[in-house]
């Protein structure tokens, strides 16, 4: 039986979670109309919350209405990309044109001049100006039967600001023009904040923001029923609670645990009668702590900086929620500047105020990932060393 659970980036989950609302919202915004809010719209959260998934689930409701529908990564050179997609014949249009050199001699001259006529980029505003061409010329005939296009746009960042300037501006004025258009753009917390904070882009400001966050543990019990059930396998009610307790309601980690159980089930002794028994469950869940470290906390802790992994480190001294005023002393340093890096972490999902005055992990099993590398117990010594 080949396994259900997909615990790749992007890929579409056997259960979308959690995300109903969203979707019926955003459905109600293409029915909704030409200026309907929900149609600009800005997704973000924590790695692997399901951002891009969720970019895949709006980009098929729109297909389904009938709507051209145009999915990019906001990496160099999309706004050419989007605009090869949109015409007709899809031939991709060339971003830049290499001139030939030529060499002349002139007579009575003992040298050969050499002449290079150089290339020539297209700078993004020009870009723009074809974007807007191309999308009303696709439009003038979508529209006569109602159809519009989305454009989503994944992986937002700062480093893409002015190509991303570009395609907003260009989306703008589509928007004023009462085009029948509909644009939603994904990234991690603070990448978004870069760009709708941009003093160009004021408008985006106004874009509906959707904040994945974790989804309840009854659906994703659900999820695990089904998903079992459907695929050939039985789980007890009581693996069910297990496995659903052990994603904390953090979405990529549904998969892994998923897809590691799933996986544990097949080999060993009982591997034939279909059961997935509180043993395999068990080893699945460890193995998709370890894959979760490697996915999610390796990447997303050496991305910090020096002084908001050291606050983390603070952190993970306590077993639960711990007071910022007793990380400030542990950091050796004043709440004012600890609280910058508090701010920041919060800023990045990777933290929350759990109460006043005090802050807890929110991706799940950081604690445990920072315990098992070996700064925290060097911080650890150090600490008592100051007692
Ligand atoms: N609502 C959900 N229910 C169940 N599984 C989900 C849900 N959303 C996402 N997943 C699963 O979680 C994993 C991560 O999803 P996705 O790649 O969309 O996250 P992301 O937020 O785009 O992460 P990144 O910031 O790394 O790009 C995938 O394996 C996906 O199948
Ligand atoms: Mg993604």
């Amino acid at each position: 039986m080949s396994n259900p659970f997909k615990p790749t980036a992007g890929m579409t989950p056997p259960v979308l979670v959690g995300r109903k609302e969203d979707l019926e919202d955003f459905s109600y915004a293409l029915d909704d109309g030409v200026g309907a809010p929900g149609r600009l719209m800005y997704v973000t959260g924590a790695r692997g919350v399901g951002k891009t998934v969720m970019l895949n689930a709006l980009g098929d409701i729109a297909r389904k209405q009938g709507w051209l529908v145009i999915d990019e990564t906001a990496e160099s050179g999309f706004l050419n990309r989007l605009i090869g997609a949109l015409q007709d014949d899809g031939k991709p249009r060339v971003g830049a044109i290499t001139m030939p050199s030529g060499s002349l001699t002139i007579p009575g001259t003992p040298v050969d001049a050499s002449l290079n006529l150089g290339s020539i980029q297209f700078s993004p505003s020009e870009r723009a100006l074809d974007f807007r061409r191309v999308m009303s010329q696709r439009l003038d005939r979508l529209e006569k039967h109602h159809l519009g296009i989305l454009i989503t746009l994944d992986e937002v960042q700062a480093s893409s600001i002015k190509e991303i300037r570009a395609l907003a501006t260009a989306v703008q004025h589509l928007i004023r023009e009462q085009r029948n258009i509909a644009f939603v753009f994904a990234g991690l917390p603070s990448m978004v904040e870069d760009v709708i904070n941009d003093n160009v882009l004021t408008f985006l400001r106004r874009a509906e923001r959707r904040h994945l966050g974790d989804v309840a543990l009854d659906d994703v019990r659900q999820a695990f029923a089904t998903t079992i059930a459907l695929n050939g396998k039985h789980a007890s009610e009581n693996v069910l609670d297990r496995l659903a307790q052990a994603t904390n309601g953090y979405p990529l980690m549904i998969q892994l645990v998923g897809y590691w159980t799933w996986r544990a089930s097949e080999a060993g002794p009982q591997a034939d009668d279909n059961d997935i028994t509180i043993t395999a469950a068990e080893r699945g869940i460890a193995q998709a702590k370890i894959k979760l470290g490697d996915m999610v906390h390796g990447p997303a802790v050496d991305k910090l900086s020096a002084m908001s992994r050291d606050y983390l480190l603070a952190m993970a001294q306590d077993d639960g929620p711990s007071s910022t005023s007793v990380i400030a002393k542990r950091l050796e340093r004043g709440l004012i500047y600890a609280n910058v890096y508090r701010t920041q972490l919060i800023k990045e999902d990777i933290i929350y105020q759990s109460s006043y005055g005090y802050v807890d992990f929110k991706l799940p099993y950081l604690r445990d990932y920072l315990r098992e590398h070996g700064a925290y117990h060097q911080m650890r010594r150090t600490i008592a060393g100051l007692r």
